[in-house]
Order: C-alpha cells, then structure tokens, then sequence
C-alpha cells in the first residue's frame, strides 16, 4: 500500500461515511489532512482520529454548494498546508426520485455538489499540481455512473458527469505528473447517504453492504497505482462490462427487477 509521508492531501465530506473513513485511511499512511463538510462538530470527531496520526492535519468547515466560495476555500488550504498533493472529491448527496417526481431544481442542486464544485475545485488547485509536477486528482463516483439505476436519474447523471470528466482529464494531463483515478462504490453502509430526509427509501437492499473502510482501501490502492478506476465492490465491473455487451438486454433487465422492487 502507498505511504504519504510529507505529502498533503485535502478530502471533502470528511465529516462521515465514505469520506471520513478515506481522510483516516490517508492520515495512517503518513498524509497531512485537510478536511472539508458543513458540519464542524462532526469535522472535529474526524480531525481528532487523524490528528492520532497526522498532527498536523486541519480542518475547514465549508457550503461547498456555494460554488463561489471553492476557488478561495483551495487558496486557503494551499496557504496553509504550502500545496496540495492529493484531493479526494468525496462529498456528494444522494436524489433517490422517480423522474416523474423531479423538479428542474432537485438535478439542479445534485449537479451542483456532485459535479460543478468538485470540478471547480480541482482546477483550482491544478495549476500547483503542474507546476510542481506532482499531484493526484481522485472522483468517488457511484456505479450509478456506469449502471444507470432506477429512480436516481439526478444522482446518476452527476456521477456520470464526473467520470467522464475525470476520463478526459486524464488523458490530458498524461505527462505532467498529476494522475486520476476514479472510484465506483455501490452499497457502502455505515454511511448517510441511505437516511438523508427528501429520498425515497433505496429500491436495492442495503443490508448487506460494505463498509467505507473498503472504499478507504480502493483509493490507497489506486494512489499507489497508474489505474484510472475501481469499483467496490469488485464484481460491479463485470456487470458494466455486461451492460456494454447489449445494452437493450440490460435496460430490459433493470426493469424487470425494478418492477419485482415495487410489487407490494
Ligand atoms: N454509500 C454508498 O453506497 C455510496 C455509493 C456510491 C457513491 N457514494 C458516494 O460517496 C460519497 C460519500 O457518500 P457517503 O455514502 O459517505 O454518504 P454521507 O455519509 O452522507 O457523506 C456525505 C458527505 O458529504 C458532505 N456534504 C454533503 N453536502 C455538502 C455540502 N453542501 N458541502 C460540503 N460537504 C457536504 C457531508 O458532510 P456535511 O453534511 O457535514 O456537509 C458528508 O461528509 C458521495 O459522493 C456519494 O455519492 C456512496
């Protein structure tokens, strides 16, 4: 696994979940973190667990749905921390809606947080990253990005939209010493994302779900790694690959097991 002795790192949604376990899993490898979420009692819990390994990890309690505020958010940590070597775009919310049930405004306000402020963020703090030729730019997607499930056409639509920009960045910056990686998490539990109020109850059974640590895990793997992207759980890859097969068949798939879903 990859060490992360001297280097920063800066992980949004750090305050629970998947970002909380990921900001812990960097701190243990020897990051300095930066953490990044609304609420400041929950950033603290996490900054204490960090700082156990990292002292002199930081904390920065911030809207980032107000997109005019990131690019002074990226100017503040990298003043504090002298640049930033990692940025794990984790923050995110869910949509679970049937699209009968969904407001312009609803895919409006996932897109903003899913999407626009994780890319205002990483081009805020991409030139540093060229310009010290050294840098990590890691997306935790959904495999909604790939899967296109039922009742979550906003949420999959952000996500799909941040792949395909990681994709491209990617390739683009080939060369300069920045690397990308993306991870697919589906059915991570111990997390909020299935209680948030304003969704509907998950159509999938959450259950028997993998804990955020797992998620933890697939990004130290890949920062350790020249891959672009990682699902977690692993098989989910075999099933995108199936999709790519034959969509249709796919498609029918999906709502026949929606249908089974919803039969009371
Ligand atoms: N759980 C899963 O099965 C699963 C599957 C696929 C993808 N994901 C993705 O994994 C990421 C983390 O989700 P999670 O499951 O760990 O859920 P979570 O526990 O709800 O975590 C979401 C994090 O995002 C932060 N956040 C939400 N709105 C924010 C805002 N406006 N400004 C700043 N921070 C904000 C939350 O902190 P505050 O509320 O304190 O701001 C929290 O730290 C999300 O991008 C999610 O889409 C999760």
């Amino acid at each position: 696994m990859v060490t992360l002795g001297g280097r920063t790192a800066l992980v949004t949604g750090a305050s629970s979940g998947i970002g909380a376990a990921v900001a812990e899993a960097l701190a243990r490898s020897g990051a300095r973190v930066g953490l990044v979420a609304r609420r400041k009692d929950r950033l603290e819990q996490v900054l204490a667990r960090c700082r156990e390994h990292s002292p002199d990890s930081a904390m920065w309690a911030a809207d980032l749905a107000d997109l005019d505020g990131v690019a002074g958010l990226a100017a503040e940590v990298e003043r504090a921390f002298g640049a930033v070597d990692v940025l794990v775009n984790n923050a995110g919310m869910p949509k679970r809606r049937r699209v009968q049930d969904l407001a312009p405004a609803d895919a409006e306000e996932v897109m903003r947080l899913n999407y626009l402020s994780p890319v205002r963020l990483t081009l805020a703090l991409l030139p540093g990253m060229v310009a010290r030729g050294h840098g990590r730019l890691v997306a935790v997607g959904s495999v909604a990005a790939r899967l296109g499930p039922p009742h979550e056409a906003a949420y999959a639509a952000s996500k799909a939209a941040l792949t395909a920009f990681w994709e491209s960045m990617a390739v683009d910056l080939d060369g300069t010493g920045v690397r990308v990686h993306v991870v697919q998490p589906a059915l991570i539990t111990g997390t909020e994302l299935f209680t948030l109020p304003g969704n509907e109850e998950p159509l999938s059974d959450v259950s028997e779900g993998r804990p955020p640590q797992e998620v933890a895990e697939a990004v130290l793997d890949l920062l350790g790694s020249e891959r672009f992207e990682q699902y977690v759980p692993g098989w989910f890859h075999e099933m995108t690959a199936g999709k790519a097969a034959d969509v249709d068949a796919f498609v029918a798939g999906v709502k026949e097991w929606t249908r089974d879903r919803l039969r009371p």
